[in-house]
């Protein structure tokens, strides 16, 4: 079978890393978007990496056409565009948040996957080969929480996107697949962030402090085998599913 093509934005650490790691070992190529590298993907020769600060919109335009040029579009299983990168910070109510932060965390955890997709849309429009996108999404998309909304009303943005796409993508005749995946929660940098807050600055600590001890959070490793069946499935267009679903 002929393998496939996966962008995935985020492949420094965490998810995103051990995603990346999964597809390669299973002989795909990977083209990684993050500011830092990843000393464990540079050792495969299918992976490229790209050094992209998301806030750079402008940049991020022209990036899947780079890509694009390197893959010869008739000899693919499937081409899939993984929206993964976000930032959780900032977490503080939101009177204590001022206008850098805020547009920071919107630019890179909704605006970037946003204009992704519009790119990733318009320049495999006509193309025959199966194509995907996912958005990584999170259970803050419908968890309304204290300190947290500029995270919460990024993820949510994420799921009305990927539901208007599926609107738009459901009506033509050769539909690339779009759905969000939240990917519960997983012991990565951004559990770290979460619960090494002060709880007098941050009272939601207090919570990710108690997931965390309690054993709740899956590995990378054990997420990345759902994603990989998910990957796999044919989704209605739009659809928002667990990653138990996978
Ligand atoms: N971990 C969880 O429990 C959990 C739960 C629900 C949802 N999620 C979602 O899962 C996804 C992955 O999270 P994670 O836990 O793996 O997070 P993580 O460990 O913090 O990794 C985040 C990734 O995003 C990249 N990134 C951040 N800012 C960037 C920027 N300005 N430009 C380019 N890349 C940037 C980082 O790379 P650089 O810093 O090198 O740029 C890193 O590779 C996110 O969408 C997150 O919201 C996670």
């Amino acid at each position: 079978m002929n393998k496939s093509h996966f962008i995935i934005t985020g492949t420094s650490r965490g998810i995103g890393e051990q995603l990346a790691k999964m597809l390669l070992e299973n002989g795909n190529f990977v083209y990684g978007i993050s500011r830092g590298d990843s000393n464990s993907l540079v050792k495969y020769e299918n992976y490229i990496h790209f050094n992209i600060d998301l806030c750079d919109v402008l940049v991020i335009e022209n990036l899947l056409g780079k890509i694009f040029d390197q893959i010869n579009i008739n000899n693919t299983g499937m081409i899939c565009l993984i929206n993964n990168a976000a930032m959780l910070e900032p977490l503080k109510s939101v009177d204590q948040c001022n206008a850098e932060e805020i547009n920071k965390n919107l630019q890179i955890s909704l605006i970037a996957p946003m204009v992704l997709t519009s790119c990733f849309i318009k320049q495999l429009d006509n193309v025959e080969v199966r194509r995907k996108i996912i958005n990584i999404s999170s259970g803050s998309g419908t968890s309304p929480a204290p300190a947290m909304s500029v995270y919460c009303t990024a993820k949510a943005g994420i799921n009305m996107f990927t539901q208007c796409v599926g609107v738009e993508q459901s009506k033509r005749n050769n539909p690339i697949e779009i759905i969000a995946v939240d990917p519960g929660m997983v012991e990565t940098e951004m559990q770290i962030v979460a619960r090494g807050k002060n709880t007098h600055d941050f009272e939601m600590s207090n919570f990710f402090k108690q997931v965390h001890q309690t054993g709740q959070l899956q590995s990378t490793e054990d997420l990345g085998k759902h994603l990989l069946n998910i990957i796999d499935k044919e989704i209605e267009p739009g659809k928002l599913v667990k990653y138990s679903e996978g």
